[in-house]
């Protein structure tokens, strides 16, 4: 038996436009996303002489074939048609689900990444991205990490340079989002403003954290406030303790914040964690 490992990068989006909605029912998007330090971690037994297993330290999550990592195995081993006679998943989760932080995903995409390792990596990190796709839409950039643009459903990457050195704090609240009802939503939403996200990609190649800060912006974010006030209070403390910039991550309902270093995230983290314990720093990866 051989035990793989693996680390699984929540993401953020610091920007996302909607542009319409497809034939097959997916929404076309264009969005500039980010991996960070928040992870869950992967641990995969190959060879267990067993039938597959799923553990999960958060009880919350299905253990069969309806968790995307478990989806993830059988897309990859049925594509290089291997059977890898027995598997044993276990996911240590810390990052939230239904929080629009791709955890479900950055976990699928781990799994991708760790059976091509054990295989000898005989699929490049892009094909194994397309693969990714067969799996669900945010699979393809939680493959590949680092700073990149997000189109089509999110098939289509394009690296982009590295997030200049900064902080995240990023606060989960109580209540979850459906994303399928959201994106229903905006079908029907005339949207205000969208991203400029040649002005992001400009903030990007100069380093330049204040105007990344500047061009968050996340189409998703005025309809979900709108319904859940308490955002607003998120974002407020955000505001007052020296974030640069903040906004919801996909489809929420985590915000998270842009702050200068480590000190002025510990200052936001204790005006928050005693209402919102889902409250965390992170760089980004
Ligand atoms: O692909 P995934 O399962 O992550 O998508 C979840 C839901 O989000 C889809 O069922 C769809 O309703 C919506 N979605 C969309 N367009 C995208 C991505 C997701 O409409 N590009």
């Amino acid at each position: 038996m051989t035990t793989l490992y693996e680390p699984a990068y929540a993401k953020l989006n610091l920007t996302l436009d909607v542009l319409g909605k497809r034939e097959d029912g997916y929404h076309d998007l264009k969005s500039v996303m980010q991996t960070i330090s928040l992870r869950d971690d992967i641990e995969i037994d190959i060879e267990t002489g067993k039938p597959w297993v799923l553990r999960c330290t958060n009880e919350a999550v299905p253990t069969d074939e309806r968790n995307l990592a478990w989806k993830a195995a059988k897309v990859y081993l049925d594509a290089m048609n291997k059977d890898p006679n027995g598997l044993e998943i276990r996911i240590t989760k810390r990052i939230p689900s239904e929080a629009g932080l791709g955890g479900g995903s950055a976990d699928a995409a781990a799994v991708l990444r760790a059976l091509n390792k054990y295989c000898g990596n005989p699929l490049s990190i892009l094909a194994l991205a397309e693969l990714g796709a067969q799996v669900g839409s945010d699979v393809p950039f939680c493959t590949l990490c680092g700073t990149a643009m997000v189109e089509g459903r999110g098939e289509r990457l394009r690296k982009l340079p590295n997030m200049p050195d900064c902080v995240f704090v990023v606060c989960k609240p109580d209540f979850s989002v459906s994303t399928p009802v959201l994106y229903n939503e905006i079908d029907s939403c005339a949207i205000a403003k969208r991203p400029d996200n040649t002005a992001m990609e400009s903030a990007l190649l100069a380093g330049d954290f204040g105007k990344v800060a500047e061009n968050l912006l996340n189409v998703f974010d005025p309809i979900v406030t709108q319904k859940h006030l308490e955002l607003n209070y998120i974002k407020s403390i955000f505001n007052s303790y020296g974030a640069v910039g903040y906004q919801m991550t996909g489809s929420g309902s985590a915000v998270f914040a842009i702050v200068p270093d480590f000190e002025f995230a510990a200052v936001i983290c204790n005006m928050l964690r005693d209402n919102y314990p889902q409250v965390f720093i992170a760089k980004p990866v």
